[in-house]
């Protein structure tokens, strides 16, 4: 695991856009995995002004989103659909029909549908670089506390926690989402390189326990442990209960000299 960690907010989305950026210019048909919130707001912001600055070029991309509410429908304004479409997709030039976001109004055949999704995954040769925000939870998608380890693409309960932070943002207290469709855990391990992003004191204590802490299904993010290729971008204020931070500053420090290439 490489730990980054940088000063704010912003510099944590700059070197994710650079990494991204980086992906894209390395491989132009690289499939990203994509994910909402408001932590990478900043990195989607940064692409696109590459996008405009640099023609940083999407058309050979594809794209697929972690998660949706269930029952929401694209046009919601709460919708992950929505979420991307404001904030990424109408500013770069992906094409639409390789945008892949599950799809909330499903009614029936749940399975049938994730299995689909997954399948969607493999025919497009797998994610090469999956984002990930955390959740104060720990949870990454919408894999929320107690998610099975080897869990796949399902419908799966939104937490407590989960449902009072949405309701905030819900006019109507009927159309607050009880579940979502997501990748798994076991999904997310397969992408070839992990980034997650976290910034704010609200973190810390989901991000010490995620890479210090024990690999639990009550953390879901502590999973990540188990990828051979994972990268941390950590604020200061949600670095703050890391207790080995002076090491993953050594570990930079030597990654810089030895292995250059693991930070590109
Ligand atoms: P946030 O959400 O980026 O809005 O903090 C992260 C998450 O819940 O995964």
């Amino acid at each position: 695991m490489l730990v980054v960690l940088k000063k704010d907010y912003d510099e944590v989305s700059r070197e994710a856009a650079r990494i991204v950026a980086g992906a894209v210019r390395s491989k132009p048909s690289v499939v990203l995995g994509l994910a909402t919130g408001s932590t990478p707001l900043g990195l989607y912001r940064e692409l696109a002004a590459l996008h405009r600055a640099e023609a940083l070029d999407f058309s050979q991309a594809t794209s697929f989103n972690l998660d949706e509410y269930l029952g929401l429908a694209p046009s919601h304004p709460q919708s992950f659909h929505h979420f991307m479409e404001q904030n990424f997709f109408s500013q770069v030039n992906l094409p639409r029909h390789r945008r892949h976001i599950p799809d909330g109004t499903i009614q029936g055949d749940y399975d049938a549908y994730c299995a689909r999704y997954e399948q969607a995954i493999k025919s497009a040769g797998g994610i090469d670089l999956q984002i990930l925000g955390i959740g104060r939870n720990g949870h990454i998608g919408f894999n929320e506390p107690t998610s099975s380890l080897a869990s796949r693409t399902r419908l799966k309960a939104l937490s407590r926690e989960t449902i009072e932070d949405n309701r905030q943002v819900f006019a109507d207290e009927g159309e607050v989402p009880r579940c979502a469709i997501t990748m798994g855990i076991g999904t997310i391990l397969e992408s070839r390189r992990v980034l997650l992003l976290a910034a704010g004191r609200s973190k810390a204590a989901a991000v010490a326990k995620a890479i210090e802490g024990p690999i639990t299904s009550s953390v879901s993010a502590s999973a990540l442990q188990m990828h051979p290729d994972v990268t941390f971008l950590i604020d200061e204020e949600a670095a703050y209960s890391l207790t080995q931070r002076d090491y993953y500053r050594h570990v930079l420090e030597m990654t810089r000299l030895l292995t250059p290439e693991r930070l590109s």
